[in-house]
């Protein structure tokens, strides 16, 4: 809308919004009541960096559609269009069949990830990940008669909100109150080495931290483990970019023990890091499974795929006289063409507008505006990430490491928001260390995106506190 003020009220939106939408994270109290104390906001039109909401007011989003989704930026007439003319052709058929952009764009992903082979389509990052983990459990029944069956998972990673990916969650705050969870699970420490574990520093705490991940293989007894699942760069656990040393090691320890490697890659997937298409490649891993969702189509699509090398694939084939012997799973919307259509488009632009390499130069520069931002404030205790994928942990005391009060923290996040600037941080995750201010713009982010997104969080800092 360029800016200019709506000319339609809205208000109707907002009631019909108050009265019967149910938001994702939120709590609703303020919002209903017979005096409600403030509205909800209803996101109107995107374009480029920018949203604005039901009263006109422009936001540059820092976050990419709230939650490191809309990589390519708002307004792709070019997607909407590839889109709208695929729907026309044909919305959608059952994946037990294929279709043209499926293929396609199959084709296409496969090209940019070296070692791997073949996509399953689905419809979110949570679903990719059951897809993963279902698949392991069909093979320790395959191959192990079930015994390998266990999933480790790290300590402050995410997998997605179903029982069974919660039950995969090292964020605890996540699945309190939604017990029972799901067997199986095993969790793996972090590599945070900010929030060291062990005394130790740079590569050595990396092989480290890689190292108790082979302890607990070991406790569980690895005839029983099937396959470990990371986040290259862990997300909404506080932007955790892990140490060098760390995955070499940890690549070792799977191959030693006959462990598949699945890496989540829902955020950092599809340029979020720049340079490469995808975060692990940052680090010569060569996974079992990848999985990716919200950068797949920047949000123009419900798409995510559950990818997968041949080694894998060829598992779900050996027997076919066996009537079970095959990967007997769907998704119904895994279907819907729309998704690889957009994601086709999605990735063209990338490649066309240089964007791996702008997300490089502008994360540089994110990072660099961040340490001097820290060398403004005491408050920022450790800056943090890779590419457009950024953090800034807040503590109370530099030397103590003690977190800043999670109320500050959000304090931050909605001053910036006064300001017109949409930052993100960590929310409900891991207990008492819910202090990490998250930045994720577009991929298209320019150094004036870049300058203003610091600038409201300098002001937002110095507000509140001091
Ligand atoms: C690393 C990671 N994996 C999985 C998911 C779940 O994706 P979805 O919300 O599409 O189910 C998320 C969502 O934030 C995520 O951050």
């Amino acid at each position: 809308m360029d800016g200019k003020p709506l000319d339609n009220d809205l208000s109707g939106v907002v009631e019909a919004d108050r009265a019967h939408v149910w938001h994702h994270l939120v709590q609703h109290a303020g919002w209903t009541g017979p005096e409600p104390k403030s509205d909800p906001r209803i996101i109107v039109e995107g374009k480029g960096m920018r949203v604005w909401d039901q009263h006109g007011k422009e936001h540059l989003d820092a976050v990419s559609g709230g939650v490191w989704t809309v990589n390519v930026g708002y307004g792709r007439e070019r997607i909407a269009n590839a889109v709208r003319d695929q729907l026309i052709k044909l919305n959608y058929f059952a994946g037990t069949a294929g279709s043209i952009p499926g293929a396609q764009f199959s084709e296409k992903l496969i090209s940019k990830m070296p070692g791997m082979s073949r996509v399953y389509f689905t419809n979110s990052g949570t679903e990719a990940n059951e897809k993963a983990f279902k698949m392991v459990r069909q093979i320790a029944h395959k191959r192990h008669g079930g015994r390998k069956h266990k999933i480790l998972y790290r300590d402050r990673d995410y997998h997605g909100s179903s029982i069974a990916a919660i039950s995969a969650g090292g964020q605890d705050q996540r699945g309190l109150q939604y017990g029972p969870f799901t067997p199986g699970f095993v969790r793996v420490p972090h590599c945070m080495e900010y929030r060291a574990q062990w005394d130790l520093t740079g590569e050595e705490y990396g092989q480290r931290a890689a190292d108790a991940i082979e302890e607990v293989i070991l406790a569980e007894g690895p005839d029983t483990v099937g396959a470990l699942c990371l986040e290259p760069v862990t997300a909404g656990g506080g932007v955790i970019v892990p140490p060098p040393g760390y995955w070499p090691r940890v690549q070792e320890i799977c191959r030693k023990y006959d462990i598949l490697l699945h890496i989540d890659e829902v955020v950092c997937g599809v340029g979020r890091t720049g340079t490469e298409w995808f975060g692990y490649q940052h680090y010569g891993i060569e996974p079992d499974f990848v999985t990716m969702a919200k950068g797949v189509a920047s949000g123009y699509a419900a798409i995510a795929c559950c990818v997968t090398n041949e080694k894998v694939f060829d598992m779900f084939h050996e027997h076919p006289e066996d009537p079970l012997d095959y990967f007997r799973d769907i998704s119904t919307f895994g279907g819907c063409t729309a998704g690889p259509a957009a994601a086709l488009e999605n990735m063209a632009i990338i490649e066309e507008e240089g964007l791996l390499e702008n997300t490089t130069a502008m994360g540089d520069y994110m990072l660099d505006r961040l340490h001097a931002l820290k060398d403004k404030h005491a408050v920022i205790g450790d800056v943090r990430g890779k590419g457009l994928f950024l953090g800034a942990e807040l503590v109370a005391d530099r030397a103590s490491k003690e977190p800043a009060e999670e109320k500050m923290v959000q304090a931050v996040a909605a001053d910036c928001n006064a300001q017109g600037v949409i930052i993100g941080v960590m929310n409900r995750s891991v207990p008492g260390l819910n202090n990490t201010l998250c930045y994720s713009p577009a991929l298209i982010a320019t150094r004036d995106d870049i300058d203003q997104i610091v600038e409201a969080t300098d002001k937002a800092l110095t507000k509140v506190f001091g």
